[in-house]
C-alpha cells in the first residue's frame, strides 16, 4: 500500500524567493509519516527538485499529450521528468475551465505522462450547479471513465476529488458528502481496474483544505490525502496539514 499523499499545487504562484518555504518544509517534515509532493510552476521545477531532498517529491501542473514538436509554450511529460518531476497534475478544473480541457484531452495526457514514467494526479469534481442538481456522482463517474486510461495502477494514478465550488472559496463539503464521493470513486476504480489496483489507487480530497479542517477530512474513509492549493504556499500552513496526514496514517 502506498503511503498517504499530501500534495501542494502552487498554481501560478511562486518565484525563486518561495523556495525558502520548501527548505523549511524539508527541514521540519523530513520524517512526515506520509508522502509529500509539491507541484510548483514549471519555472521552479528543476531548482526545487535540486533542493527539496528525498522527503519531498516534485511534480508538474500539466503536460502536453505529444512527446515533442511545434507546440509553443507547452511542456512535454519527458521535459517534466528531465527537470526532476515524478508526478504531474492533470485535468485540474482550472485547466478544464480556462483551457477547455476535455476528459479525452486528460486521457491522452495521462498516457503521455505514463510513457515518461510520471505518476498522474487526475482531477475530477462537480460544479455547484451539478451539486445542487443532484448530479455529483454522475459527473464524477463520467470524468473518471473518460479521463483515466486502461492500465491504471497505484504506481501510475492518484485521483483528486475537488469540488469546483470548494476550490479557493473556503467552502468545504460535509464529511458525509466527501465520504460519499470517495466511496463511489473507490467502487468505480475497483470495478474498472480490478480490486488490487482500485484499492491501492490513492484518492485525495481537494478544495479549501486548511490546517484547521485537515484532520477531520483525513478521518473520512477512502480519503488518502489532500491536494492543497492556497495553504500549500507557506510552510507554516502546509506543515500542519502534512503533520495531520502523517498522524492519520496508522
Ligand atoms: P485550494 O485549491 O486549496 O486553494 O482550495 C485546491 C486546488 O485547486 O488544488
Amino acid at each position: 500500500m502506498h503511503r498517504k499523499l499530501a500534495a501542494g499545487n502552487w498554481k501560478m504562484n511562486g518565484t525563486g524567493a518561495s523556495l525558502a518555504e520548501v527548505e523549511a518544509l524539508a527541514a521540519d517534515h523530513a520524517d512526515a509519516g506520509c508522502e509529500v509532493l509539491i507541484c510548483p510552476p514549471a519555472t521552479l521545477l528543476s531548482r526545487m527538485a535540486d533542493m527539496a531532498g528525498p522527503g519531498i517529491a516534485i511534480g508538474g501542473q500539466d503536460c502536453h499529450a505529444a512527446a515533442g514538436g511545434a507546440h509553443t509554450g507547452d511542456i512535454s511529460a519527458a521535459m517534466l521528468a528531465d527537470a526532476g518531476a515524478h508526478y504531474v497534475i492533470l485535468g485540474h478544473s482550472e485547466r478544464r475551465a480556462d483551457h477547455g480541457e476535455t476528459d479525452a484531452d486528460v486521457h491522452a495526457k495521462a498516457q503521455a505522462a505514463w510513457a515518461a514514467g510520471l505518476t498522474t494526479v487526475i482531477c475530477v469534481g462537480e460544479t455547484l450547479d451539478d451539486r445542487e442538481g443532484g448530479r455529483t456522482l454522475d459527473v464524477v463517474h463520467t470524468q473518471i471513465a473518460g479521463s483515466v486510461p486502461n492500465g491504471a495502477s497505484p504506481e501510475r494514478v492518484v485521483i483528486a476529488y475537488e469540488p469546483v465550488w470548494a476550490i479557493g472559496t473556503g467552502k468545504v463539503p460535509t464529511l458525509d458528502q466527501i465520504g460519499e464521493v470517495h466511496g463511489a470513486i473507490r467502487a468505480q476504480l475497483d470495478d474498472t481496474f480490478g480490486t488490487a489496483a482500485g484499492t491501492g489507487i490513492r484518492i485525495l480530497y481537494g478544495g479549501s483544505v486548511k490546517p484547521g479542517n485537515a484532520a477531520e477530512i483525513f478521518g473520512v474513509a477512502d480519503v488518502d490525502g489532500a491536494l492543497v492549493g492556497g495553504a500549500s504556499l507557506k510552510a507554516a500552513d502546509f506543515g500542519p496539514i502534512i503533520a495531520a496526514l502523517g498522524a492519520s496514517d496508522g
